[in-house]
């Protein structure tokens, strides 16, 4: 039996700030990032909202339930990736467990930045083919608008608030995650990170010319591999959906893997850099959009701060 994604659930703010709002806020211009990001809105959490980082990925979480016609009770297990969780401890996955009613699972969050659900995607379909669970969620769960600089505008423009999620359910033999391969790299832990309150670094720092290199040769790198170790190649992906961080990654991967614009989904102009909700909120739109059929080759990729990094290959 194959690990299927059973279904897709998102939760954005209503609240857009454009480019035009940051203009207003720090020394930059549409212009510059737009031709610099690619990026024109995101969405924020209003600095008095009372939403937490549980709020967005509960209502993503109950989103894709519904789609893929699973109970909460039947999740065997919660998988969270977030930057800013509601707390230290307990994990936003606890939180969110009895936020919807899981009562069955067992929840604990992954520390892997931008990278947490292409990671998660890789342990759930493992949770899955072992036997151990037969639905398993998979969720971003982001406030990053509380861990921006606002007054910093190499990081302030970057970045969104959103909630994303995936089921990953029990499925045919033939569909669903054929095979992932992740990487991490501690050495390069501080070209982008995020400190801890107690040590008065709590806003996101970054290096973005060597997160951006990184991102591009590692990635392709991962897919490549990932692909490789399958007998496949880039030429047999049908959609390419990464983390979305700036369109001209997206393109200089895209370029790398030799992939037509077409397979390359991009949908960063609207979100901003949401972090590890970026897949899953890329994903949802791509199925929404028409663009994800059954047998279909879709591949997953994600790069954050760790850094860490990594493929997943789905058969959809
Ligand atoms: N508005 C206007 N000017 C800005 C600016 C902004 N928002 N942010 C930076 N600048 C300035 C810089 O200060 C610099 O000025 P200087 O030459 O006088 O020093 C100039 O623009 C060029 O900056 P540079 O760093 O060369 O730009 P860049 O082409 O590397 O683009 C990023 C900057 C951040 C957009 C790019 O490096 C990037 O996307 N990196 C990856 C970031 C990322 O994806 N992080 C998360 C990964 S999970």
């Amino acid at each position: 039996m194959g690990a299927i994604i059973s279904g897709l659930g998102i939760s954005l703010p209503d609240n857009v700030l454009t480019n035009a709002d940051l203009e207003r806020m720090v020394d930059t211009s549409d212009e510059w990032i737009l031709t610099r990001t690619g990026i024109r809105e995101r969405r924020i959490l209003p600095k008095d909202s009372p939403l937490l980082a549980s709020d967005l990925g509960a209502a993503a979480a109950l989103q894709a339930l519904q789609r893929a016609g699973v109970r909460a009770d039947q999740v065997g297990a919660i998988l969270v990736g977030g930057i800013v969780p509601d707390m230290q401890f307990p994990s936003t996955a606890c939180i969110i467990q009895e936020k919807i009613g899981a009562k069955n699972a067992f929840a604990f969050d992954i520390t892997a930045a931008c990278a947490g659900f292409v990671y998660g995607v890789n342990m759930a379909s493992l949770l899955i083919d072992s036997g151990q669970c037969d639905h398993v969620l998979v969720i971003g769960a982001e406030t990053l608008s509380r861990a921006v600089d606002w007054t910093d505008r190499n990081t302030c423009i970057l970045f969104g608030d959103a909630g994303a999620a995936a089921v990953l359910s029990r499925g045919p033999k033939d569909r669903g995650v054929i095979r992932s391969l992740l990487r991490s790299d501690g050495g390069a832990a501080d070209i982008l990170k995020l400190g801890n309150l107690a040590h008065g670094t709590a806003c996101i720092n970054m290096d973005g010319k060597h997160v951006f290199k990184l991102a591009v040769s590692e990635v392709s790198r991962v897919v490549v591999d990932t692909l490789a170790l399958e007998g496949l190649t880039a030429a047999n992906l049908d959609l390419f959906v990464a983390h979305q961080a700036n369109v001209r990654i997206l393109n200089a991967i895209g370029e790398k893997l030799g992939l037509p614009e077409e397979k390359v989904m991009v949908n960063v102009q609207r979100y901003g850099n949401t972090s590890s909700a970026s897949v899953p909120l890329a994903l949802f739109e791509a199925e929404a959009e028409g663009r994800l059929k059954p047998g279909m080759l879709v591949g997953l990729a994600a790069v954050g701060g760790g850094m860490a990094w990594g493929c997943n290959l789905v058969r959809w």
